[in-house]
């Protein structure tokens, strides 16, 4: 099949995607996944860089992460000073269950398993920032009119996906893929497919903006040192809730 097949136009359904994510986890964290790593190094440089915890309406805010994963970005989050609860969320069990592990027995954080729509709808008012990083496989004008809907005015949302940029290269040009998904090999060669939706900055600005959020702020990170010949690119912004 190739990357032109109009059996390859759409992208990997949600259910596939979290069914993917699912069989992935106790993998998920392996060094062999380099491009994953690379792409969270941006994530957590871009955390860094927006610091969304400062732009929260109050001191010690609630926050509430979305497609939390094995917690790369939970780890930033941690080692952060400046709020008070962290509700923690992934749809995947398995995935879930790792965070829980790296969470452990804090009174202040807890892990769901819970979709984007999910997580929103259940603690969405209660958030003060909703963080969502390496969000592609649900990053969705859906997701974001839903993060508007629940999160009450002055909420923030920090979200980080892979460039567009970046994707079209590596999955149209190396991988031979749609640009709408990516591809993970399991230990055993198995290949996996889920959906991932990348944006450059100005068009995941834009996405924000049209779901009735208000900009912060927005940018692109680039690794320094390139991988399979380009260097990884990942957009993030930040964004309130007027
Ligand atoms: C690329 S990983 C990123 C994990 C983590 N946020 C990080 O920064 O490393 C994407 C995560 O999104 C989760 N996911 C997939 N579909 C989702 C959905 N509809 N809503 C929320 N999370 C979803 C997956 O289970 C996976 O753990």
């Amino acid at each position: 099949m190739t990357a032109s097949s109009p059996l390859e136009l759409s992208a990997p359904s949600q259910a596939d995607t979290i069914a993917a994510y699912a069989r992935l986890a106790p993998e998920y964290d392996d060094a062999g996944h380099s491009t994953t790593r690379a792409l969270e190094r941006l994530s957590a440089e871009a955390f860094r860089r927006a610091a969304p915890l400062t732009h929260a309406r109050t001191a010690q805010p609630t926050l509430l992460e979305l497609g939390a994963g094995t917690g790369a970005l939970t780890r930033e989050v941690l080692a952060a000073d400046g709020w008070s609860q962290l509700i923690a969320t992934d749809p995947a069990p398995a995935m879930c269950a790792r965070l829980q592990t790296l969470l452990g027995a804090r009174t202040c954080v807890e892990a769901h398993v819970l979709d984007a729509a999910g997580a929103l709808g259940a603690f969405g008012a209660r958030a003060d920032v909703v963080l969502a990083g390496l969000a592609d496989p649900f990053l969705t004008p859906d997701t974001l009119d839903a993060a508007h809907a629940s999160v009450r005015t002055g909420g923030v949302l920090f979200v980080t996906v892979p460039s567009h940029n970046w994707a079209a290269r590596e999955r149209e040009g190396r991988l031979g893929i749609s640009v709408d998904r990516t591809r993970f090999l399991l230990r055993d060669g198995t290949p996996l497919e889920a959906a991932s939706w990348s944006y450059d900055d100005p068009e995941l600005l834009e996405l924000i903006l049209d779901a009735g959020f208000r900009s912060i702020g927005a940018g692109t990170c680039t690794a320094e040192l390139p991988l399979h010949d380009a260097r990884p690119e990942l957009a993030w912004a930040l964004a309130i809730r007027a």
